[in-house]
């Protein structure tokens, strides 16, 4: 078992805990957990795999004291129900069960479920504490980090939320077996984007381990997990609530996010999207001569290696596009402000592309065959 920290100092800094069958052992959960109350969030697929393991493991307090007071919220399964009427439903679920200012929110799933299940606690009672046991490889090692919670509107994606940064993140490697191959390679999009931004060495050693990680090698998974949680946590712990550097983590999210607006949510994954913006970034920061072609091909080829796309939807229109984007938490007094490469492992954040040079790169990357 490997410990990566975040650092928000004394009272706040939090353990990401990443190792092989953590899920059911209550020596990691149960230090965490506020009082005795403990409302664990899930959805109908993850249910049946993994809340047995975890309600086992609260079956006895190991600190003897009183058992807890464990409820389950089992939602629907999509990101089309990242919403606030599911935020209603664990509201719901607290109140009917007496649930006080001391009680854990336990969030076990993906990204969707860690979202809302944080929003919810941000907000239950002005503020609860939560612990994120993330299940897919994306939310091991991005969505699980670093406090952003929330949910969808159907203008924008993410746009009702709130900062809320978990107690702990325990990270069980071995859930990733049950891991369908499509999500497994969404979430390779977002351990890429941490080699581009900031981490050229380990850009180097994706492009010499993908095929180990496509096929679930443990120590491989490990290591890019490991990676990729340290490359976020550096973040973090600089700028927990984005005033500056933290956007740099948003490569690619900017078109991505407008791609999961209009195409609607759920039709394509958030990793997928975000692949997707990652090359339309790579190509806009050519277009500004900060990378060279080589560079964006490379990119292009670990993508496609990775079964991800390199090309957005051909039926958005680069309109459609800029009105979207016009909705980006990054937009300043109507001014766009991108996250682009200078080199690989070089992110910045740049309103020097201009409109029309946006447009182009957009246009040039729908022209990419597939
Ligand atoms: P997801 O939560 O929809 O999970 C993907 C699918 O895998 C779902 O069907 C889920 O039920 C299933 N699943 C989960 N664990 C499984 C397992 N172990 N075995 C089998 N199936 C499993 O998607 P995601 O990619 O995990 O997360 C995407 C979401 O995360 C988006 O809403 C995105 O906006 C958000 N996100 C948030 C942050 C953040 O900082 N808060 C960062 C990145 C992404
Ligand atoms: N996924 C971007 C962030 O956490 O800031």
């Amino acid at each position: 078992m490997k410990t990566v920290t975040v650092e928000l100092g004394d009272q706040r800094s939090y353990p990401i805990y990443i190792g092989a069958n953590l899920l059911g052992d209550g020596q990691y959960l149960q230090p965490h957990i506020g009082g005795r109350q403990v409302c664990i969030v899930t959805n109908q697929t993850v249910a049946p795999l993994y809340l047995g393991s975890i309600t086992k493991s609260l079956k006895v307090n190991l600190q003897n004291k009183p058992a807890y007071q464990v409820n389950t919220v089992i939602l629907p399964d999509g990101e089309n129900y990242k919403n606030l009427q599911s935020i209603e439903s664990i509201y719901n679920c607290l109140l009917e069960n007496k649930h006080n200012r001391t009680t854990t929110v336990v969030a076990l799933g993906g990204g969707v479920v860690g979202d809302m299940a944080g929003f919810a606690a941000a907000t239950y009672q002005r503020g609860v504490k939560f612990i994120q046991i993330p299940t897919t490889l994306l939310s091991q090692v991005d969505s699980s980090v670093g406090g952003k919670t929330g949910v969808n509107h159907l203008l924008g994606k993410n746009m009702i939320g709130a900062f809320h940064q978990p107690q702990c993140v325990i990270i069980d490697t071995e859930v990733l077996k049950t891991l369908p191959p499509r999500e497994l390679s969404a979430g390779l999009a977002e351990v890429i984007k941490y080699g581009l931004i900031a981490d050229k060495a380990f850009f180097e050693w994706l492009e010499q381990h993908y095929e180990l990680l496509l096929a679930g090698e443990p120590s491989i998974m490990s290591e890019a997990i490991e990676r990729s949680c340290r490359n976020k946590a550096l973040v973090v712990g600089k700028d927990e609530k984005e005033a500056g550097i933290r956007a740099i983590l948003n490569l690619g999210h900017t078109f991505g996010h407008a791609i999961e607006t209009i195409k609607g949510y759920g039709e394509w994954l958030h990793g997928e999207a975000v692949a997707a913006g990652m090359v339309i970034a790579v190509e806009l920061s050519h277009k500004l001569g900060w990378l060279t072609r080589a560079d964006v091909d490379r990119l292009k080829y670990l993508l496609k290696q990775v079964n991800l796309p390199i090309s957005p939807p051909k039926d958005i229109s680069v309109n459609q596009f800029l009105e979207t984007m016009q909705l980006d938490k990054k937009v300043v007094n109507g001014k766009l402000r991108l996250v682009l490469l200078k080199k690989i492992g070089h992110a910045v954040i740049t309103e020097e592309a201009s409109n029309h040079q946006i447009q182009k790169a957009i246009m040039n990357c729908q022209q990419t065959p597939i």
